[in-house]
């Protein structure tokens, strides 16, 4: 039967052919110096103008657009550095850039039993359900350095994570600052010196 032999040997020449013209372009390591023919192109030329660049179009001669007057990031208030990023310049913040409120504290609380109890446990001395399964590295929050770590640099562990510790980007800005507070509270509450301490409070350790 010769003319299926030559229609098998048609289909398999036209094959090679649309692969060889159209097909594989190479993978990452066996790329072509040139390109490719285009058949399909893909979108692979987008009219478009790279950053930095020039452009005849606008009159300041940039393609590049400034920002319009008054915005503002999606997440945060631009003028409000400390709060966004724990940072003033160089130098990590102390204190709050919120009011410290009950409510915050409260609001804290939940987060950080929400968020960080299941490794620091509740009471924030690590020892979370997590360790329990084996991530015995977690940290005690009431060593002696992170009582006097800035609050800035604690807000930064949280948004960017540190050492065995994951980030947690998700948690909101005010939440953070809300986590910071409460873990504060939480320390205080096993390190507080006994001067300190409500007199009633006191009456009762003597
Ligand atoms: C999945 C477990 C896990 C969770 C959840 C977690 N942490 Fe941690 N955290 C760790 C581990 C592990 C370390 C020790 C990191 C290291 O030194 O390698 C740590 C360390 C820290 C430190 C000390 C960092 C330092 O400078 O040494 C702070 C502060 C801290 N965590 C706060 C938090 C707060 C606040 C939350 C909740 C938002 C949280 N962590 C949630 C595991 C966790």
């Amino acid at each position: 039967m010769p003319i299926l032999r030559f229609f098998f040997l048609g289909v398999f020449v036209a094959g090679v052919a649309v692969l060889a013209i159209a097909g594989l372009r190479g993978t990452q390591h066996h790329r072509f110096s040139q390109p490719p023919l285009e058949v399909f192109p893909d979108m692979d030329r987008q009219p478009k103008f790279k950053a930095q660049s020039p452009s005849p179009f606008f009159a300041d001669g940039r393609a590049g657009r400034a920002e319009i007057p008054g915005t503002v990031p999606v997440e945060y208030p631009a003028d409000h550095e400390a709060l966004a990023t724990g940072r003033i310049g160089d130098r990590w913040v102390t204190g709050f850039p919120v009011p410290v409120t009950a409510e915050l504290m409260a609001r804290g609380k939940e987060r950080y039993t929400i968020n960080c109890a299941i490794c620091h446990g509740d009471t924030g001395v690590g020892n979370g359900m997590a360790k329990q399964f084996g991530h015995t590295t977690v940290a005690s929050l009431h060593q002696e350095r992170l009582r006097e770590m800035p609050e800035g640099e604690i807000f930064h562990t949280i948004a960017k994570g540190r050492g065995n510790m994951g980030a947690y980007p998700h948690i909101k800005l005010e939440d953070r600052w809300a986590i910071i507070a409460y873990v504060r509270a939480l320390q205080m509450s096993q390190h507080v010196p006994a001067d300190e301490l409500p007199p009633k409070t006191r009456a009762k350790l003597q």
